[in-house]
């Protein structure tokens, strides 16, 4: 069998190695290089956990691709150097699976029309856990009969954005779903600047980060005489995996330069 062959971009990072180890375990797919702004002189196989590989991190992305001719590239890094990672895998005819938040309507954007210039393929998903794409769809279905809901999500402390790509997603689902609607007293007014969270179309938006937390979301619906509250725990990095294999396995199939949003557009 003709493994798939993965560089992954983020490397050192908490989600590069679960998903290194992840996927690099996979039969059907194998890892590379490891590509992040830290360098180190560990063989990288070692630090994730997959017994050694010969490889160690290294710094420059584009120098990786062009040696290693990758079918797809796994980028997990921060929102401030996402964009420049992208653009450099597409010019180069790498295929891309995105995993990293925090991009505007604009950046996506962007990236489509890069994919349609270099005619190469990428994939962006705030969230690869398929439970917590499940619960974005019962939402959309609950926020028919229940209007009224608020967003809450927890997350680690060393989470860089808020909210969470994740929870920016399941906002605009809901609002795509709902009727507008003012929520909440006309009155209402803060004590404490944003106690009452972030705003999206009248939806309000609650970013808890504690050490502990994975992720977790929960979308609260109240009506009258009673609430309803859907919630997905991410236990462990090891929920993004089986999500992040769909994507490449899903991405090397596709010869045309496009732009796939979400997890939720492969699911049936
Ligand atoms: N889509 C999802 O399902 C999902 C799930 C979890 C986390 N995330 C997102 O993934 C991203 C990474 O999360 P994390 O918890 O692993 O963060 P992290 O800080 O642990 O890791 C990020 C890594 O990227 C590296 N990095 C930064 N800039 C880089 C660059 N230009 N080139 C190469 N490497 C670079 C850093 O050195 C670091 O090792 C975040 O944006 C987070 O929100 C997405």
């Amino acid at each position: 069998m003709q493994k798939i062959k993965i560089i992954m971009n983020g490397a050192a990072g908490r989600m590069g190695r679960a998903l290194a180890q992840g996927l690099g375990a996979r039969e059907n797919m194998s890892l590379a290089a490891a590509v992040d702004t830290k360098a180190s002189d560990v063989d990288y196989g070692l630090l994730c956990g997959l017994g050694e590989l010969g490889f160690k991190q290294e710094l420059d992305l584009a120098a990786a691709i062009r040696r290693e001719q990758p079918d797809v590239v796994v980028d997990f890094t921060s929102p401030a150097a996402v964009m420049n990672n992208v653009r450099t895998c597409l010019q180069l005819h790498t295929p891309v699976v995105v995993g990293t938040t925090g991009f505007s309507q604009a950046d996506y954007k962007q990236v489509a029309k890069w994919c349609a210039d270099f005619a190469t393929p990428a994939f962006i998903a705030a969230n690869f856990a398929l439970g917590a794409v499940l619960l974005m769809r019962f939402a959309q279905q609950a926020v028919k009969y229940m209007p009224h809901v608020e967003v809450i999500e927890r997350h680690h402390d060393q989470k860089l954005d808020a909210p969470s790509g994740t929870a920016v997603t399941t906002l605009e689902m809901l609002a795509a779903a709902r009727t507008p609607l003012a929520q909440g007293n006309t009155q209402e007014f803060e004590r404490m600047p944003g106690s009452r969270g972030g705003e999206l179309d009248g939806m309000r938006v609650h970013s808890v980060r504690l050490p502990g937390y994975v992720a977790t979301q929960e979308v609260v619906f109240g009506a009258e005489g009673q609430v309803l509250c859907l919630r997905h725990d991410a236990l462990s990095r090891e929920a993004y995996v089986p999500g992040v294999a769909l994507a490449v396995e899903k991405i090397v199939q596709v010869k045309d330069g496009v732009l796939i949003q979400g997890l939720e557009s492969i699911l049936d």
